[in-house]
């Protein structure tokens, strides 16, 4: 029978036949497999999700054994080369690229969402001077659900829509203020006379200047990190995003979730991680030693290797460019020869071939951060303000389709047996 699976199970001696869809079997068909009416039925184990599609999504296309990224159809260097974040970020939520006037009203209507309630500012004074940008990144977006209770009528299109473009806007001003706190610095209101990424340097950087010049290169080094980072399909944050989201919380809540996820140095923490490694590596020539202490299984090569991409990840060959651009305008970061040589010797060794370990997109990204006069613990910050356009893609195709239910996964029981409670003086 074509696109049918048949199962024969050996402890019954019975057989099944389930159906194959969009090269899938449905999880739940295994569960009419049983060995008796009483058995729940089979069910399929999968920790970290190696092969379980959670969700159908026509958002982001990756092939990973070719490399390849795209956005709604469109491919990630294209977007990279000709596009902006914010027309991106439409893309992205809206399905298609926006025609002039519908870009216009995008843009305006971000740019009229980008200031925060004044008493976000006493929160933030709650923190202490050395708070980790994104821990107060994570709880200055939770407390915006405080500000906004209409958020919670999620299954409105329109309410939706509404936190949609508050949430693109108001991100980089929160992750703005989170830096400028670190420093003891006033916090900068954002200009909306500024695009996207200028806005943003300027909020972060603007002293008593009325307007910060942003070198042309730098911004747009900037806007193409941001495309780069936009969406990523169904990641470690994007598949809290959407668990949490499922259980109908406000947008606000279910981010504040992705983004914890993403803070992990296994995710979008290892900008920061990669940072900190060529620091403390410190020199070319102990490159070849460190080599070794990640083959002996010490440490992790930061920023390589990937769960989907088993080639060259398409975002770090872009970025890579990119870097080229901007240490021609800032100066060559020392740091990028001790990278050099690691993906020099990496891509050239046994253990790193065998293993398919490329370098991913947060290997170049915090060189060209740091030579931006971006502070290392911003990066992560840095990668959730444009993920923010893919979470809630994500997030609104979720609460859209059907099929889907509040994320609750099964289990395989293996503790105790019951028994019978011991009182303290028998323990
Ligand atoms: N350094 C050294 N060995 C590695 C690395 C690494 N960075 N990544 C994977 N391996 C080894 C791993 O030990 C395993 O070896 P073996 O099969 O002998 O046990 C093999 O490669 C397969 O790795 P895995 O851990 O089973 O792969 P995974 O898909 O579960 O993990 C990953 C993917 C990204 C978490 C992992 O590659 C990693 O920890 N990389 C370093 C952190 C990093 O750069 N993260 C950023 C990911 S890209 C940005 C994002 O989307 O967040």
């Amino acid at each position: 029978m074509a696109d049918t699976l048949t199962i024969t199970d050996n402890r019954t001696g019975k057989k099944y036949d389930v159906p194959i869809v969009d090269g899938a079997v449905r999880a739940t068909d295994l569960r009419q497999i049983k060995t008796s009416e009483e058995d729940w039925g089979l069910v399929s184990y999968d920790p970290g999700f190696l092969n379980t599609a959670a969700t159908r999504s026509s958002i982001t296309y990756i092939d990973g054994d070719q490399g390849v990224l795209e956005y709604r159809g469109y491919p990630i260097e294209q977007l990279a080369e000709h596009g902006t974040y914010l027309e991106t970020a439409y893309l992205l939520i809206h399905g298609e690229l926006p025609t002039a006037d519908e870009l216009k009203n995008w843009e305006n209507s971000i740019e009229s969402h980008t200031i925060v309630h004044e008493n976000l500012k006493q929160l933030m004074e709650g923190f202490r001077y050395d708070a980790h940008p994104m821990g107060m990144l994570i709880s200055s977006v939770a407390a915006l659900s405080t500000f906004y209770p209409e958020a919670k009528n999620v299954r409105d299109a329109a309410t939706r829509l509404k936190q949609i473009h508050r949430l693109i806007a108001k991100v980089p001003t929160l992750a703005a203020v989170c830096y400028r706190h670190s420093l003891g610095l006033p916090y900068n209101y954002p200009n909306n006379e500024l695009g996207y990424t200028e806005n943003f340097l300027n909020m972060m950087f603007r002293m008593t200047e009325s307007r910060l010049e942003v070198h042309p290169v730098l911004s747009r080094a900037l806007e193409i990190l941001f495309i780069l980072h936009a969406d990523h399909e169904q990641n470690c944050s994007t598949a809290a995003m959407r668990a949490v989201g499922s259980s109908e919380v406000d947008p606000y809540s279910a981010y504040a979730g992705a983004a914890a996820a993403l803070y992990g140095p296994l995710h979008g923490g290892a900008n920061e991680a990669v940072l900190r490694m060529l620091e403390s590596i410190g020199d070319v020539k102990e490159v070849p030693n460190f080599i070794e202490r990640v083959k002996n299984r010490e440490v992790l090569l930061m920023g390589f290797g990937h769960r989907v991409y088993k080639n060259y990840d398409p975002r770090a060959t872009i970025i890579k460019r990119t870097a080229d651009e901007v240490f021609e305008v800032t100066g060559r970061n020392p740091l990028l020869e001790i990278a050099l040589e690691l993906e020099r010797i990496a891509l050239d060794d046994d253990f790193f071939v065998k293993r398919k370990l490329y370098p991913n997109v947060d290997f170049y990204s915090g060189l060209i951060y740091q030579s931006m006069g971006l502070p290392v613990s911003m990066f992560p910050v840095l990668f959730a303000i444009p993920r923010t356009a893919g979470w809630l893609a994500q997030w609104q195709e979720m609460l859209e389709d059907p099929e889907q239910k509040i994320a609750r996964p099964r289990q395989i029981y293996t503790g105790p047996a019951r028994r019978d409670y011991v009182p303290m003086n028998r323990r």
